[in-house]
C-alpha cells in the first residue's frame, strides 16, 4: 500500500492495490530520465482508478525531477479537433506554435500533414530534452482522430528521448481510439489494464481511512457489491460516513434506502418496468441523445409512453436531470456502460440501425458524424452505402468548420 499523505500541502487519499502498476510506472519514468522514454497506456472502466494512478505517477515524476504536462479529451461533440494537445500546449509555446501550423482541410497521408505532425512532435521532444518530461493525455476514448494520429507521429521517437507519454482510456466501441490505439501498442509500450481491487485491498483501504472504523463483514460486503471499483467504493463509504463502525447489515440498509446508489452499484435496471427497461436499452445506444421522439422511433413505443419510462428511470436514479439539450442524462457513465454491456450483439446492431434511421428523420438537426457512427455499428442491410454517404457528409461539415479530421 502507498500513502501520499501530503502532496503540495494538500491531503491526498490512500492508494491501495496498485503497487505493481506503480512500480512499472516508476521504472518507465527512471528510464526516461536516463534518456529512454516510452509510451505508457492505462486502461479500464470508469471509476477504476486511472486518474488516481496518473496522480501518483505525476508525484513520482516530480520527485525524480521530471517536468509534467497535461492534456485531456472531453465528452463534448462541440470540442474542436486536437483538444488534448491544445490544452497541453497552453504553457508550451513551441508546441503551441507547431500546432498552429495545422494544414486545415488536408487529407491524412498528405506531405503537408506529415510535416506538420513531425513539427509538433519535435517541439515536444525538445521540451523534454533538459529535465525529462511526463506528458499525461487523459480520457483518449473521447479523443478525435487527429489527436491520435499526432500521438502516432510521436511514439516511434520516444525510445531515444527523455519523454514519457502516459495515456488513459476506457474501452469505447466505435470511437477512433478503438481503431488507432492498437497500432501504438507495439514494443516499447507498457499497457496497464486496471481491474477491480481485491477484498484484501478493500480491507486495507478501510484500515487506512481514519473516517471509516469498520464493523464486521464490511470489506467483503463492499467488495461483493462493487466488484472492487474504487469510485463505487468511494460513493458507498461517503454515504456510510455517518454510521459508527458500519457493518454489512448497515450497507444493506443503505442500499435499500437509496435507489440512486442501488442502481449505480447493481448497475442493472432489473427493478424497472419492462417498458422502462426497453427504453433504457435504446437510450444506452442513442446517448447522449435522449430525446423522447428519437427514443419513440427507436423503440416503436408512443412518445407519451417513452416520457413515462424516462420519468420512471429518473425516479430510480438511473437517469438524472442534465444540462444537455434533452434535459436528461445517464446518472453516471457506469450505468450507461452496464446497460450497454447487457445488450447482445444482435440487439445492439438492431438498435444502432433504428437509431441511425431515427436521427436521419429527426426534426432537430444532429451532426452527420453522429448518424454515421450508428451506421458504423450496425450490420443491417444497406449499412455499407449509408455509412459512406454519412461519413462523406461528416467530412464536408468538418471542412466547412475548418476541422481537418
Ligand atoms: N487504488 C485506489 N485506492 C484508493 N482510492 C482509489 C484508488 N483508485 C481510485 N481511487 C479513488 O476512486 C475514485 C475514482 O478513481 P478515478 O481515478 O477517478 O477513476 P477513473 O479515472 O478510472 O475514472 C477517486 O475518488 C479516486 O481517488
Ligand atoms: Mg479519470
Amino acid at each position: 500500500m502507498y500513502w501520499f499523505p501530503l502532496l503540495r500541502g494538500r491531503p491526498v487519499g490512500v492508494l491501495v492495490g496498485r503497487g505493481s502498476a506503480l512500480a512499472l510506472v516508476q521504472r518507465s519514468l527512471v528510464d526516461a530520465r536516463d534518456g529512454h522514454g516510452g509510451l505508457l497506456v492505462v486502461s479500464g472502466e470508469a471509476g477504476i482508478g486511472k486518474s488516481r494512478l496518473v496522480e501518483a505517477a505525476e508525484e513520482v515524476a516530480r520527485d525524480l525531477g521530471l517536468d509534467v504536462g497535461h492534456g485531456r479529451a472531453v465528452d463534448d461533440p462541440g470540442c474542436p479537433p486536437l483538444w488534448p494537445w491544445t490544452r497541453l500546449a497552453r504553457d508550451r509555446p513551441a508546441l503551441a506554435a507547431a500546432l498552429a501550423e495545422a494544414p486545415a482541410g488536408s487529407e491524412p497521408g498528405t506531405s503537408a500533414r506529415f510535416r506538420w505532425g513531425v513539427g509538433a512532435a519535435d517541439a515536444l521532444l525538445a521540451d523534454a530534452r533538459a529535465a525529462g518530461l511526463l506528458v499525461v493525455l487523459e480520457d483518449l476514448h473521447w479523443a478525435d482522430r487527429t489527436s491520435l494520429l499526432l500521438l502516432r507521429h510521436l511514439v516511434p521517437e520516444l525510445p531515444r528521448s527523455r519523454l514519457v507519454v502516459l495515456a488513459t482510456y476506457r474501452d469505447a466501441a466505435g470511437r477512433p481510439v478503438e481503431e488507432l490505439l492498437p497500432g501504438l501498442l507495439g514494443s516499447g509500450t507498457t499497457h496497464l489494464r486496471l481491474t477491480g481491487l481485491t477484498p484484501v485491498d478493500v480491507g486495507r483501504w478501510l484500515a487506512a481511512d481514519p473516517s471509516s472504523a469498520e464493523g464486521p463483514g464490511l470489506a467483503e460486503a463492499l467488495h461483493a457489491r462493487t466488484g472492487g471499483n474504487p469510485l463505487l467504493l468511494r460513493l458507498l463509504l461517503d454515504a456510510l460516513a455517518g454510521s459508527q463502525a458500519p457493518t454489512a447489515v448497515d450497507l444493506d440498509r443503505l442500499l435499500a434506502d437509496r435507489p440512486d446508489l442501488r442502481s449505480l452499484v447493481a448497475a442493472r435496471v432489473g427493478e424497472l418496468s419492462p417498458r422502462a427497461r426497453a427504453v433504457l436499452r435504446a437510450a444506452a445506444v442513442t446517448a447522449p441523445v435522449l430525446a423522447a421522439p428519437v427514443l419513440a422511433a427507436v423503440t416503436g413505443q408512443p412518445e407519451e409512453a417513452v416520457e413515462r419510462a424516462l420519468a420512471e428511470a429518473e425516479e430510480a436514479g438511473v437517469l438524472r436531470r442534465g444540462t444537455g439539450a434533452d434535459g436528461r442524462e445517464f446518472a453516471h457513465a457506469l450505468v450507461r456502460d452496464a446497460v450497454h454491456a447487457d445488450l447482445g450483439a444482435a440487439e445492439r446492431s438492431a438498435l444502432h440501425h433504428r437509431s441511425a434511421l431515427a436521427l436521419e428523420a429527426s426534426a432537430t438537426p444532429v451532426p452527420a458524424s453522429s448518424v454515421a457512427a450508428h451506421w458504423d455499428r450496425t450490420t443491417a442491410e444497406g449499412a455499407v452505402g449509408c455509412r459512406a454517404r454519412w461519413w462523406a457528409a461528416a467530412a464536408r461539415d468538418a471542412l466547412a468548420g475548418h476541422a481537418f479530421d
